[in-house]
């Protein structure tokens, strides 16, 4: 049978591919602007025909309607990243939250968490009956090749996105065919303090480094102050629009790469149809698995790696919190210790923490001088190496807690320094 023919016999209406799911199952769901929409919307909007059925996803970019109230018998969001949409279930019990290094969410679907139906959304196939995953590879992929059942959303506006990011017509149980423009995310709006702190960001970065940026006003900012540097490279778990600018300005050329040299590596993409487009069939980009490019083995291969990610509050000790406030989880740890221990293994790399002084419109310091009761700790302070707010760059890597402490001090908000130094005499026994 040609790859033609075995496509025609897989595809099936949204209705019958809602219809594979079975009450009990895992299904795990394509990743962020990935996620397909069609087969889970269906899946929600007939909630009566399901019991238990576990959903796991990271960065929840659609409607997260299994996540809403009255859906508790029929799903059970498993969160591995919690976001806009899914806060409210994970703290309101209506969801659970797992932590996982995104390096190794992969290992998880291998292992402790095996897949029964995998939800996908991929490129129609190419002349030799390969379909692109597009701008979610990440998880997405290793979760279609272990999973029992893969159901993929056929989209005709999805990028053609190249690497290590294909998926074979005779690897896909079931196909629905669709068309809609992939989901977009507009870029976050820049401040005077996002400014400030793009400013000092850069000015760490050097002609011919490797970059990894989040997501966010910040990274974009770091992007407007790099206008003046040479030959930098991305390594990256994912990129949004103003990475595309740079590289159209011949900032970013990837020719001082140590590994992938001329290349782009991210796990995903998440922005407006402008970056879809540029990632569309360009060889430049390459897409791997998030278990490839988010290893910090791999990344410290890089040459002058530089990991620009953001926090909810730094201690005096100089540990970061970034993915709860108190017990409230409000994200996870993502990719941030992949690429803080990647960068701080690579041999002329920095790790960068980077945040706003302040939270909650001013009204509370970011630095402190004890997490929040019940915060995680996502990256330690054996892990931190600069923290930049819009006050300055703090380097605490090889500083003792007395140093830190000052250090921490000079870039926290006016406003809060008073007390964080009456907090240090104390602790430190001495006058700061
Ligand atoms: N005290 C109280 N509330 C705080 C706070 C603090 N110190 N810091 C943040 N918050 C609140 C904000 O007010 C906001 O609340 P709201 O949604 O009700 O307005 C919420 O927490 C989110 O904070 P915000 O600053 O808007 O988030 P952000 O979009 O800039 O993201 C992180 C910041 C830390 C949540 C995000 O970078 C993250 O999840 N990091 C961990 C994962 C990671 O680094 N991945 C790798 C890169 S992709």
């Amino acid at each position: 049978m040609s790859w033609q023919q075995l496509y025609e016999s897989k595809v099936i209406s949204v209705e019958e591919a809602a219809g594979k799911v079975k009450s009990g199952d895992r299904v795990v769901l394509g990743h962020a602007v990935g996620e397909p929409a069609a087969v889970i919307d269906e899946m929600v909007a007939h909630k009566e025909n399901y019991k238990d059925v576990e959903i796991v996803h990271m960065v929840a970019m659609g409607k997260a309607g299994y996540a809403q109230p009255g859906m508790e018998e029929h799903f059970r969001h498993n969160a591995i990243f919690v976001g806009g949409t899914t806060r409210d279930a994970v703290a309101s019990g209506r969801g659970d939250f797992t932590p996982c290094f995104f390096s190794e969410v992969p290992k998880l679907f291998r292992t402790s968490l095996p897949v029964d139906v995998a939800l996908i959304q991929v490129t129609p196939p190419d002349e030799h009956g390969y379909c692109s995953f597009g701008v979610s590879n990440d998880y997405t992929k290793p979760a279609a090749e272990c999973a029992k059942l893969v159901i993929a959303e056929v989209n005709d506006q999805m990028p053609r996105t190249m690497g290590d990011c294909f998926i074979h017509i005779s690897e896909i149980d079931y196909v629905v065919e669709s068309s809609h423009p992939v989901i977009e995310l507009k870029p976050a709006r820049i401040g005077e303090v996002e400014r400030a702190i793009g400013e000092n960001c850069a000015s760490l970065i050097e002609d011919g480094a490797t970059l990894q940026l989040g997501i966010g006003a910040i990274p974009d900012a770091v992007l407007l102050f790099l206008r003046d540097k040479k030959d930098l490279g991305i390594h990256s778990e994912m990129i949004s629009d103003g990475v595309v600018e740079l590289v159209e300005a011949g900032v970013i050329t990837n020719k001082a790469k140590t590994i992938h040299p001329g290349k782009i590596v991210v796990t995903f993409l998440m922005g407006t149809k402008k970056l879809y487009d540029f990632a569309n069939n360009n060889a430049m980009l390459e897409m791997y698995p998030v278990d490839y490019v988010n290893d910090p083995t791999v990344i410290m291969k890089n040459s002058k790696m530089v990991s620009i990610n953001s926090c909810v509050q730094v201690d005096l000790m100089g540990q970061v919190a970034s993915e709860s406030v108190g017990l409230k989880q409000i994200s996870g740890v993502g990719g941030q210790l992949d690429f803080v221990r990647g960068s701080n293994m690579c041999k002329d790399g920095k790790s960068i923490i980077a945040m706003p002084a302040t939270a909650a419109k001013g009204t509370v310091s970011k630095i402190v001088p004890l997490l929040d009761e019940g915060a995680a700790v996502t990256t330690s302070r054996n892990d931190v190496d600069y923290v930049v707010t819009e006050f300055g760059i703090a380097h605490l890597k090889g500083k003792n807690l007395r140093e830190r402490a000052r250090a921490l001090i000079n870039i926290a908000h006016p406003n809060f320094r008073e007390g964080l130094i009456k907090e240090c005499e104390n602790r430190f026994h001495q006058q700061f």
